[in-house]
């Protein structure tokens, strides 16, 4: 199917895409490699909620994403990996090595005994080896579940007990920013307490020659080397489980969101090709850790079905200096540069040199996502990086999305600053306020609902489709909660203000407060805890925990460091809490609840007017906490 040419193009296929959902669909699939063809497009019934696209498709998705390729764009460039430290060589993956080196692993996975359905645990750093192994899980029908390689074993734990893992693939270590993380030792922490996995296959990354236990861990090395490099690709239905992909819920613990192979190989495809505008040949690059599902879809499974080349980068934007993602950007001539509005703020402040000392002409579009961008960083990004030439594509979208939702398209959509502009095709928004009624005009604000499926939705949360009832189509009855708040303005214009869950989002990533709560909860010292998000100039949001203790401290910055400390080990060190306050009561209404309303407004500093607090069963504690206010 053409993409989209121009605005009034857009207007067009968007008008198809609402009128006549199914034809639209039906048309934009048809351009991928079936082993048989969809009887129906769409069955759905959001109150089960029950959705599922392309019905009884069969597909391989990695059929998709390197053998449909291999005689047209075999020796181009499939994957260009940059390193960690930049004084090591960058390695070009061709699609022709990619595919080998995909069908090797996925061997490697068959003769562990890994079969179609079994959920195996991908935690490794982003090297090439962990492209192979999301790729080889999907082709032979393994549900990969990736966690990011910075959470704490405990984290680890969780997930792959929820998902009942029978296989780890990871590496014995990882570098990155300088420093040495020994992942392997993280895996061995988290065994003894996951009775389903069977094997552990290790990378040799830094060559730290961890303990390996006889029977059950293997070198990559002497399992994948020695693994023939054909391996047919297995039919999967449409509806068959692709990937797990943990986040995190405003109660609970997290939620493993599930997504299926037929639409969201169809529907990340599209996004992909049609927000960016991309162009045969256009390197791409997308800054996100392949932990997240940004990772998965847009360094992965979009770029490369879209056969473009994708760079998968190691390190983190300020190391050995600020100015790595210039350079290579300059080095490998990215043409499309996709990152997060956190990184752009944390750029934003070192000396303008590092960017101009760069030749980053090669750049014709850009990207942000994971939390609104404010304008100043939107007018830094667009003055400095894109020169004024390159359209920002501020793509609002999420986790159980799978894809983009709402976002411009590159030279076709009329930019506004720190708005995501409009849905793309498929994409029904509906704006609702409190009571549950849809805002029907524009030049309104409320919480964001989707009224109709599109094909990458989740299916369900693993294990657990009353939670996932209960969390997205519950609110609003016959619509999709994103959890999110938005303006839609005099023009159509959608801008997102953030969660009205409680789930903050800490440079881009989401953060539950009832897991953090519950981290902190594990010090001795501590008695209760309630964590709420604040402005923070970098991260977006920052963390607060306001804290209660058996005793009062004697030393508040010690304590405060083990809390930390806590934390970092149960979660992992994204969800330290940037300020914690001792408190000795937290304000609480008569049933119990505690009253975040009043917590947010002291952590933002808006301490003069409380809100009405006489339904808390004591009042005073919020004049103590007004008082301590760090
Ligand atoms: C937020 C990341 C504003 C939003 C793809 C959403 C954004 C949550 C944007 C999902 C954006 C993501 N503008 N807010 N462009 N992108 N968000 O699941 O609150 O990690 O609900 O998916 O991030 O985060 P998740």
């Amino acid at each position: 199917m053409n993409l989209i040419q121009s605005n009034q193009d857009y207007l067009q296929q968007y008008k198809n895409s609402v009128e006549d959902p199914e034809k639209f669909w039906d048309e934009v699939a048809r351009d991928f490699v079936w082993k048989k063809k969809w009887n129906k497009v769409l069955e759905w019934d959001f109150a089960k909620p029950s959705v599922k696209w392309f019905v009884g498709g069969k597909l391989n998705i990695t059929e998709n994403c390197l053998d449909r390729h291999l005689k047209e764009r075999g020796d181009q460039r499939a994957i260009i990996w940059e390193p960690s430290d930049p004084k090591d060589a960058p390695k070009s993956i061709t699609y022709k090595e990619l595919h080998e080196q995909v069908c090797k692993v996925a061997n490697m996975l068959k003769n562990l005994g890994v079969k179609k359905g079994d959920r195996v645990c991908i935690y490794m750093p982003m090297i090439p080896e962990l492209a192979y192994a999301v790729l080889a899980c999907a082709r032979i029908g393994a549900v990969h579940s990736v966690v990011f390689a910075g959470f704490s074993s405990g984290s680890l734990v969780d997930r792959i007990t929820d998902s009942g893992c029978s296989a780890v693939l990871t590496t014995d270590g990882a570098s990155r920013g300088g420093k040495r993380i020994d992942l392997k030792k993280i895996v061995d922490d988290a065994l003894p307490k996951c009775p389903t996995v069977k094997s552990v296959v290790v990378f040799d990354c830094i060559h730290s020659k961890p303990p390996m236990q006889e029977g059950r861990d293997y070198w990559w090395h002497d399992v994948v080397n020695s693994a023939p490099s054909v391996c047919p690709a297995e039919e999967m239905d449409s509806e068959d489980l692709l990937f797990i992909l943990y986040t995190s819920g405003s109660t609970g613990k997290p939620k493993g969101m599930v997504h299926t192979c037929g639409g969201y190989m169809v529907y990340i495809n599209y996004t992909f090709r049609t927000a960016f505008q991309y162009k045969e040949g256009e390197v791409f690059w997308c800054t996100a850790d392949l932990g997240w599902i940004t990772g998965h879809s847009y360094i992965l499974y979009g770029p490369l079905s879209a056969g473009a080349t994708t760079v998968i980068f190691e390190g983190i934007p300020s190391w050995p200096d600020m100015g790595r993602f210039w350079q290579a950007i300059e080095r490998h001539k990215v043409n499309i540069f996709y990152t997060a509005p956190t990184a752009i703020r944390s750029l934003q402040l070192a000396p303008l040199s590092f960017v101009e000392k760069c030749d980053l002409s090669s750049l014709r579009v850009l990207g942000s996502v994971g939390e609104p961008i404010n304008e100043e960083a939107w007018h830094w990004y667009d003055e400095n990086i894109g020169k004024k030439n390159c359209p920002i594509i501020d793509t609002w979208w999420q986790t159980e999305t799978g894809g983009f939702m709402i976002t411009p398209i590159a030279d076709v959509t009329k930019l506004k600053p720190a708005h995501a502009t409009l849905p793309l095709p498929g994409v029904q928004p509906a704006v609702m306020d409190e009571n549950g009624k849809e805002l029907t005009d524009n030049g309104v604000e409320g919480r964001l609902t989707i009224k109709f499926p599109w094909p990458s939705m989740a299916r369900t949360i693993y294990g657990d489709h009353q939670r996932f009832r209960d969390t997205y189509f519950s609110t609003f009855p016959g619509k999709y909660f994103t959890g999110d708040g938005c303006k839609r303005d005099d023009e159509g214009y959608y801008r997102i203000t953030g969660r009205v869950d409680d789930i903050i989002i800490v440079s881009g990533h989401n953060m539950g407060t009832a897991e953090v709560e519950s981290a902190i909860d594990e010090h001795p010292s501590v008695v209760e805890t309630a964590v709420v998000g604040y402005p923070h100039d970098i991260k977006g949001q920052g963390i607060y925990a306001f804290v209660i203790c058996h005793q009062k401290p004697d030393n508040d910055e010690g304590l405060r460091g083990e809390i930390r400390e806590t934390v970092a080990k149960i979660i992992g060190p994204i969800a330290k809490p940037d300020k914690i306050q001792f408190v000795s009561g937290l304000p609480k209404t008569r049933s119990g609840k505690i009253m975040r309303r009043i917590l947010r407004k002291v952590a933002e500093g808006e301490l003069s007017n409380m809100g009405d607090t006489s339904t808390l069963t004591d009042p005073a504690v919020v004049e103590e906490i007004v008082k301590g206010k760090l």
